[in-house]
């Protein structure tokens, strides 16, 4: 793609005579705000020492001087050199670039030959998929696809929750008030009531937790009953979770949870006692990590018993092997902080520089009522039962709007789904969402359905056209400018949000450019046949690509006809 900045770069540098150089030129470029202030700006302060003159009598010598190609015109604004591109040229070579490469626009080479992997979801067996889970699950899918548009591989690994204390207290309720019959039929709900009725027996009778404490240690000694009951368990809640990853398009590249490390914590402990790290508190085994000001980390409680923590020591350490990964990346809310910093700082202690390479992913909470939302007081939602209420909604408003569509359930769960994922994806990542589905499901203002309806309405009009699009000529008129300039940024707001490991920044341009094509729709006759229609469609056409690319980069899907 043609690099506008570098021309108007290589411009200056050339007028100021060697004053600054071209790196110094391209840092002080600005992009101004209102369209009437050109499409990029150059600040003179900088100079003014130099050639004793002041900012504004400086722009004022040096942007007569400028020209070039894609240049129409430069003008002195005050301190300030304003750049003003030759629109039809420059929209000509930019349009034609999208339309020739297609879904390739906006795929990066940055990556190449390297990997990230992804830890995201990851889910505990036995509870319910929730809607705090639903983050994870969803800005870890869009940073994979994120990162997989950057040039990197991207190992997806679904880190579940499938070991622990809460399986003593689920054998523990199974075997005093469950019933198989009752579990096979509905598992989730049947093994969330049961956990729930624990901890309310439990408040009452303390006995049932040295019970559960019991019925877990069986389980790490390998009993035989307790095992059975665990993987039935887990079985039966994967089937679970399994619907709802199908529901919204996510794979998984391994499902490696917790349990998986069983046997690969023991030889991060020797390793750790080796390089006398390990030292004992009250009894437990901890790396202290006071240079770090970090709580020391927890390895082994008193009773022998791992921790989470070490799980995830032996995780890394796996997956550092199996992997040979550049970025590591964990998408876990906020409230682990500090568990990721241990964890950091102890395979850094242990020697390992790789440790820089792991990045824990925070975001913030789904509140409810202000509140956040626990497993453990029944404050939950269950994210099936979101995502069918959606799907549902989607369904209604498609009957009354067009009953006559094809595909119409298929459009349904697009835009239904589509509405949550986007919900979530629009937000900065760090804020806490206010959990309401009237929210959700609203299909105006800046949401999913907002930008699938405007990308359906594009191909509509590709559809309807007597002409086809071609680029050979660009187009000069203001609306259109606004959009163009706008699909010439893509690749940089890809790697942009990459980098900050955010979608939202994806999710916020492709806003902005359903919003400039949408005005672009009200102000202009696309379809008028005349010696610009073909210019026209173009334009539409490379907004249904990035429009289209965009959305599935988040996640979404994108159908052509609504
Ligand atoms: N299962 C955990 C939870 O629900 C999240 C696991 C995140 N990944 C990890 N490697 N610790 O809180």
């Amino acid at each position: 793609m043609i690099n506008f900045k570098a021309i108007f770069t290589a411009q200056l540098a050339s007028v100021l005579n060697g004053q600054l150089s071209e790196e110094a030129i391209t840092d002080l470029i600005e992009t101004p705000k209102k369209p009437a202030h050109g499409d990029l700006a150059f600040p003179c302060f900088t100079l003014a020492k130099a050639f004793r003159k002041s900012p504004a009598s400086i722009a004022e010598e040096t942007a007569c001087q400028i020209q070039g190609p894609y240049i129409e015109k430069a003008e002195a604004a005050g301190p300030y050199i304003n750049i003003f591109y030759s629109k039809e040229a420059a929209s000509a070579v930019i349009m034609e670039k999208i339309l020739i490469e297609e879904k390739e626009y906006g795929q990066l080479n940055d990556g190449a030959d390297k990997t990230a992997v992804l830890d995201f979801s990851s889910p505990n067996i036995a509870k319910p998929f929730s809607m705090g889970h639903l983050r994870s699950t969803v800005i870890g899918n869009a940073l994979g696809n994120l990162a997989e548009k950057c040039g990197y591989k991207a190992v997806r690994i679904n880190h579940l929750g499938d070991w622990g204390t809460q399986f003593g207290k689920l054998i523990t309720a199974y075997k005093k008030w469950g019933s198989p019959d009752k579990v096979k039929e509905n598992p989730i709900k049947e093994l969330l009531s049961l956990y729930i009725r624990f901890h309310e027996e439990a408040e009452a009778n303390p006995a049932l937790e040295d019970e559960a404490r019991s019925w877990f240690k069986e389980l790490e000694n390998g009993n035989k009953e307790a095992g059975i009951l665990w993987n039935w368990f887990r079985e039966e809640s994967l089937k679970e979770f399994q619907r709802v990853y199908d529901m919204l398009g996510i794979h998984f590249d391994s499902y490696n949870g917790e349990a998986f490390y069983n046997d690969k914590m023991e030889s991060v402990i020797e390793e750790l006692i080796a390089k006398e790290l390990l030292t004992e508190s009250d009894g437990a085994d901890v790396v202290q990590l006071p240079d770090e000001d970090l709580p020391p980390c927890l390895i082994k409680k008193s009773d022998g018993a791992t921790l989470y923590a070490t799980r995830d020591l032996a995780a890394a350490f796996y997956r550092k092997a199996a992997y040979q990964f550049d970025h590591s990346l964990y998408i876990v809310g906020q409230e682990q902080s500090i568990h990721f910093r241990q964890v950091k700082s102890v395979i850094k202690k242990m020697g390992y520089e790789w440790a820089d390479n792991m990045t824990h992913v925070p975001f913030g909470l789904y509140l409810k009522d202000g509140k956040k939302m626990s497993t453990r007081k029944g404050r939950v939602i269950l994210l099936e039962e979101v995502l069918d209420e959606a799907v549902l909604l989607a369904k209604n408003n498609i009957e009354a709007k067009s009953p006559g569509l094809e595909n119409k359930n298929e459009v349904a769960e697009a835009v239904g789904i589509g509405a949550i994922l986007f919900h979530d994806l629009k937000n900065d990542r760090m804020n806490n969402i206010e959990f309401s589905l009237e929210d959700m499901l609203t299909f105006e203002g800046e949401t999913g359905p907002y930008l699938q309806y405007t990308n359906a309405r594009a191909y509509s009009l590709l559809r309807k056209a007597d002409d086809l699009p071609s680029a050979k000529n660009g187009l000069s008129d203001s609306y259109s400018w606004e959009i163009t300039k706008l699909l010439y940024q893509y690749p940089e707001k890809i790697r942009q949000s990459y980098m900050q490991f955010s979608p939202s920044v994806l999710a916020k341009y492709l806003i902005d450019v359903a919003q400039a094509f949408n005005k672009y729709y009200g102000q202009v006759r696309i379809l008028e046949n005349d010696a610009g229609i073909k210019a026209r469609l173009a334009l539409v056409k490379a907004v249904t690509i990035i429009l289209s690319d965009g959305m599935q980069t988040l996640g979404m899907k994108v159908p052509q006809k609504m």
